[in-house]
């Protein structure tokens, strides 16, 4: 497979790279609809990546940096086609349908042009004009001149285009903007991923009147949404700026008492509960999110593993309970080095670090296993208690009540 970068690529070689890709893509998610398979067919990848390798543009994971902020942080990329296929999928785009892409790249919109044909509509919106003048620029190339592509603030929406059939938000979402809801047609879906608690699922969302329910939602990664929705999350350093609590929709924490817990002494509860090399648990993370009274991600840098100070230092963030000035989050061991299996247990830290750790343990007890059982709703801010569903957790964003209940 070549790997030179490349504008003009022979037909040959593109359809080399993308049965690879097509292989990929059916390897890790399993299933890949005729539809989305012929879009990432028809699509020149490689047209909305220039300078980047041929055998990178047509990685299934890779997301190609386009910006990085002063402080070198990635604010722009070029999503990665396993998650683009994946939000695809969960839109279930037809033909014919007006579809409005929040957070620009030109590649994925150039897949919703495929799928909607010549009946259809794209509208492609960002807030940073070197992104739209690029995305403008590449799908004009890549024979996509027809794409509506705006510079504006996506927490807004595009009224003037509105209604959308499908809204999908390729930018990390901490709320759901009134507008998304407004501008969204009565039987339309929103596929966004939503931030909860300091996880971000990828949820697709129907409308119901004035609410949205969740049909599914997957885990993914996306940059943070930048404008008038920005939310960030606080960091309760633990250790200097080695180690820390990410607390998220404004849980109150004692930084003070925090701040002292690590140096103490260390718990430890095991759960008896194993899961296999490979097998991802994002389910768990997220049953341990909503479930807790106090749910944090503990941040780590490597130096601060390597020091013993604390056992991981996962990309996403540790599943963590706090309380006071104690804390405890989730770890695992390896219990049969032929079967590659794992045990949850938890490590705790604090005068209640004992028990937090045994609450992990507890909870992690009780999942079962899977990862799509939850029910997610956003109801407008306001709704009283007694409309949202019984018995569910209530996030309280700006503009929604995000509601989440356990069948
Ligand atoms: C992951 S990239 C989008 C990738 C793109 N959909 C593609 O085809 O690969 C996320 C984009 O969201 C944009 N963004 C951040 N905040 C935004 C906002 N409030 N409104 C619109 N776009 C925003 C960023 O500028 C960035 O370009």
């Amino acid at each position: 497979m070549s790997t030179v970068s490349n504008t003009s690529v022979d037909e040959a070689a593109q359809k080399e790279l993308l049965d690879r890709l097509i292989a990929e893509l059916v390897s890790l998610e399993g299933h890949l609809s005729p539809e989305v398979e012929a879009a990432i067919r028809a699509v020149p990848r490689h047209l909305f990546v220039p300078g980047v390798p041929l055998s990178q543009a047509y990685a299934a994971q890779d997301a190609p940096v386009v910006k990085k902020d002063r402080y070198g942080v990635t604010i722009s990329s070029v999503s990665a086609v396993r998650i683009q296929a994946m939000m695809l999928e969960q839109a279930q785009i037809r033909p014919g349908m007006r579809v409005l892409e929040i957070g620009s790249g030109g590649y994925n919109a150039a897949l919703i042009a495929e799928l909607v044909g010549e009946g259809g509509e794209v509208t492609t919106i960002d807030i940073d004009a070197d992104v739209t003048g690029r995305a403008r620029r590449f799908l004009a190339e890549a024979g996509y001149p027809q794409v509506h592509v705006g510079t504006v603030d996506g927490e807004f929406g595009l009224k003037d285009r509105a209604p959308f059939d499908r809204i999908i938000v390729t930018v990390g979402a901490w709320d759901l903007p009134s507008a998304w809801v407004e501008q969204l047609a009565d039987d339309g879906r929103l596929v966004v991923p939503l931030r909860m608690r300091g996880l971000t699922r990828s949820v697709t969302f129907e409308r119901r009147r004035n609410h949205l329910v969740s049909r599914d939602y997957h885990l993914c990664g996306f940059v943070p949404m930048q404008g008038v929705g920005e939310c960030r999350e606080r960091l309760v350093l633990l250790h200097g700026e080695d180690v820390g609590l990410r607390v998220d929709d404004g849980q109150p924490a004692d930084t003070e008492a925090l701040g002292t817990a690590l140096a103490g002494s260390k718990s430890e509860a095991w759960s008896g509960v194993t899961v296999g090399r490979g097998v991802r648990f994002d389910g768990l993370h997220l049953w341990l999110a909503l479930k807790l009274p106090h749910f944090a991600l503990l941040a780590a840098k490597q130096s601060a593993v390597d020091l013993g100070l604390v056992a991981h230092a996962w990309n996403l963030g540790v599943p963590a309970a706090y309380d006071g000035g104690s804390f405890a989050y989730l770890t695992y061991r390896q219990v049969s080095s032929e079967l590659k299996t794992y045990e949850f247990g938890a490590y705790g830290h604090g005068p209640a670090g004992a028990e937090l750790a045994k609450q992990l343990v507890r909870l992690t007890q009780s999942w079962d296993g899977t990862n799509l059982n939850a029910r997610i709703e956003a109801h407008p801010a306001g709704t009283p208690d007694s409309e949202l569903p019984e018995g569910a957790l209530v996030l309280d964003k700006r503009h929604t009540r995000v509601t989440v209940s356990w069948p």
